[in-house]
């Protein structure tokens, strides 16, 4: 049987790198997938891929920094999806800059990185909460090897601190849902070539090479690798694991 049978899965900044080939991978699973995205175009174009291959899903717009909405989203998806037994916080996004920039725009960019990469986790959370408690759900919070450094570059120190935040989070939720079958785990991408970091890559091969040297298996991260431990911590393949981080790094953090 497909793992994640007889589930219904959100994820959220469904329409574009890791979050895209969750989605598509919990669908290969047998999920139904709700994709929850900003950009609803994109999304839309994800659920008409998993449609094409024979799986289940739909798209809903969402900006996971508006709490109401989210509130609203969670009694949407209930009427006309249903319940809600897997939701994967992936929106999320990096700058990389510095905090000796102008005030301005360091300001900024500490506003924009914790509210959407860490309030928006609390935010969709909080709303998904009862359907989650009812099916002794899973949550799988996308954090980041900056969960526990700070890159070997100096630059985003609100990234890095929306990071440890998420983990913070993913700890104190596990241990506080444990009680309802909860399991609640994050997983720390390392370097993973999508959109996020397109420009970046371009621009900067010498940062991405800072990376390569610390990633003892030789080659950036796709979406794609982040999809086995996607499944893993969403399916009863867990069924003992919670209130920890899966890295997915290439094994950034041994050297
Ligand atoms: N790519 C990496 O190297 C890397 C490494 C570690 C962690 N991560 C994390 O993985 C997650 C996904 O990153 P990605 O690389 O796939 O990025 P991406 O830019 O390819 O995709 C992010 C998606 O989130 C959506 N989004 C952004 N803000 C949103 C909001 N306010 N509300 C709803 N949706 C929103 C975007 O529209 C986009 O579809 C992020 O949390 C990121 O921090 C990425």
């Amino acid at each position: 049987m497909p793992l994640l049978q007889n589930h219904i899965a959100v994820v959220t900044g469904a329409g574009s790198g890791i979050g895209r080939a969750i989605a598509k991978g919990y669908a290969g699973e047998g999920a139904r997938v709700v994709l929850l995205d900003m950009n609803d175009k994109a999304a839309a174009d994800v659920v008409s891929e998993i449609r094409d291959a024979g799986g289940k899903a739909e798209s809903f717009a969402l900006d996971v920094t508006k709490r109401d909405d989210c509130v609203a989203m969670a009694t949407q998806v209930a009427d006309k999806v249903g319940k809600v037994s897997i939701l994967v916080n992936n929106a999320g996004i990096a700058r990389r800059n510095g905090m000796l920039g102008a005030a301005e725009a360091v300001i900024n960019d500490w506003e924009d990185i914790i509210a959407i990469n860490l309030t928006g986790v609390f935010n969709v959370t909080h709303a998904f909460l009862e359907p989650l408690r009812a099916a002794k759900g899973r949550i799988v919070n996308i954090g980041s090897i900056q969960s526990f450094v700070h890159l070997r570059t100096p630059s985003s120190p609100a990234y890095t601190a929306s990071k440890h935040g998420v983990l913070g989070f993913t700890k104190a939720l596990a241990a506080e849902l444990g009680k309802d079958g909860v399991r609640v785990n994050a997983i720390g991408p390392g370097f993973i070539e999508t959109p996020l970091n397109e420009k970046m890559r371009a621009a900067n091969p010498a940062l991405v090479q800072v990376f390569m040297d610390h990633t003892p298996l030789g080659r950036p991260g796709k979406p794609e690798d982040i999809v086995g431990p996607a499944i893993f911590l969403a399916s009863d393949l867990s069924a003992y694991v919670s209130g920890t981080i899966v890295m997915v790094d290439g094994g950034y953090r041994t050297i």
